[in-house]
């Protein structure tokens, strides 16, 4: 089939070459045309493990290619992906303003066309926009008689640092459609996957893709809340975890309790979707409680702190981990910036590495940081793990130790043995073993 994908992000990347690498006619399109030039030159513009293999694999046998001829480049596909942006305001509420242009852009470009096309959402939008937002706009600007048109919602489950796998071996592909001209459309570009596939509503598919997502920031917010009660009573919540883990209703994943979620999903979707309801006049008090607990979470690693070193004016605090979550330089909503924020407003010296994540950590705080977890940690007083990169697993606790100042360690993802760093001397506390 021949495919446009509208934004060259996470997902329309991700969604271009392994559309390609099935043996569609893929263009990525885009209106920064470095990003297109680098996609061109066989360089990813993100870091994904894979994709700029698989992108290289496309543009090599040609099924791939990057343009910012975006009206002609639609117009000559018979499917397009909407994959653009879609940030929170400052409300929480979901912002449309891309989705609008790339909806305008495809009605402009099928005002010259003849026959059938599909236009297929990716992106993550609240329930209703692919019917009430897209399919209007797009009718509007084509001047074209709504039968011709194919319309359907398909979100995306992929996470950072394993994308390439979990597109190419989906759990599950939800199939949103309005007319049969996209449901046809999109079972025969995934008929080489061979998941469920579940048809229903864009509507549907819309509330999925949230309901997802906010299940599982829940479920994270959720087990905190039960770790945060193990601190006090003296429990071990990883135990906790594992006997609610061997319920098959419950599964095992998700589980682990810590400093939070972060990242370029969770908490702007649960936003979203908080606000959606509210405009709806709809109360959605689970959202709003999934949403505090994680603004709780750093919180209390900087309480665990201040506990042991009595005051934070004037102490060195290493960071270790900046990014949201290992293998990533995403800092997006990462938990490290509310704790390094609070402990800088409390007048600490803090001092941060991560292996990927502190180029774009500097963008959002000026925060001094090192090139090692070792020059990190050099006298400190007090140490903190925010992010369980393999690295700070495999830290040498009995070497950590002397080249620290003092013996506070907070491990904020649970990464460390606890057992060990009691033995070798540390004020050890994590969130979840009381
Ligand atoms: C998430 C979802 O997992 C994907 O299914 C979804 O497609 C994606 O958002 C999206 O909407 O695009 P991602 O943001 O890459 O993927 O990150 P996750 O691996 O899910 O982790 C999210 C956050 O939750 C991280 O900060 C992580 O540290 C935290 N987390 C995760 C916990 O605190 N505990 C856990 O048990 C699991």
């Amino acid at each position: 089939m021949k495919v446009s994908v509208i934004g060259t992000g996470y997902v329309g990347l991700v969604t271009g070459a392994t559309l390609a690498d099935l043996d569609n006619q893929v263009v990525c399109l885009d209106i920064l045309e470095e990003k297109i030039n680098m996609l061109n030159s066989g360089n990813s513009p993100i870091y994904e493990p894979g994709l700029e293999e698989l992108l290289r694999k496309g543009l090599k046998n040609k099924n791939l290619v990057g343009s910012t001829e975006i009206e002609q480049n639609i117009r000559n596909s018979d499917i397009t992906f909407i994959c653009v942006g879609t940030p929170s305001d400052n409300n929480g509420n979901i912002d449309l303003s891309y989705i609008k242009s790339a909806s305008s852009s495809i009605g402009r470009a099928l005002r010259d066309k003849n026959g059938k096309h599909t236009v297929i959402v990716k992106s993550t939008v609240v329930p209703l926009t692919t019917e009430d937002v897209v399919l209007p706009n797009i009718l509007k600007k084509s001047g074209w008689k709504r039968e011709n048109l194919g319309i359907g919602m398909n979100p995306e489950f992929l996470r950072e640092g394993s994308a390439i796998h979990d597109a190419q071996n989906p759990d599950r592909i939800v199939i949103g459609f309005a007319d049969d001209v996209a449901r046809k459309a999109l079972k025969e570009l995934y008929n080489p996957y061979k998941c469920k596939k579940l048809e229903c509503s864009p509507r549907t598919a819309e509330l999925i893709k949230y309901a997802s997502n906010s299940f599982l920031a829940t479920k994270i917010s959720f087990v905190n809340e039960m770790a945060n009660m193990s601190n006090v009573w003296g429990i071990d919540f990883q135990e906790v975890a594992e006997g609610m883990g061997l319920d098959s209703r419950i599964s095992a994943e998700f589980l682990r309790a810590g400093a939070g979620f972060g990242g370029s999903c969770f908490p702007k979707d649960v936003k979203a979707l908080a606000a959606a309801a509210k405009n709806s006049e709809v109360e959605s008090l689970m959202l709003k409680a999934t949403l505090e607990v994680n603004d709780i979470q750093p919180k209390i690693i900087v309480k665990m702190a201040e506990e042991r070193l009595g005051v934070i004016k004037g102490k060195k605090i290493a960071i270790l981990g900046l990014a949201f979550k290992p293998d990533t330089d995403d800092v997006r909503e990462s938990r490290s910036e509310i704790v390094v924020r609070e402990l800088m407003e409390k007048g600490a010296s803090v001092v941060a590495h991560d292996p990927e994540g502190m180029a774009n950590f500097k963008k959002i705080i000026d925060v001094k940081m090192a090139p090692t977890p070792e020059l990190a940690t050099e006298k400190a007083d007090c140490a903190i793990i925010m992010t369980e990169w393999g690295l700070y697993k495999n830290l040498d606790l009995e070497s950590l130790l002397e080249r620290m100042n003092g013996n506070v360690l907070i491990d904020g993802r649970r990464a460390l043995n606890a057992k060990k760093a009691d033995e070798v001397g540390f004020d050890y506390k994590t969130i979840g073993l009381g």
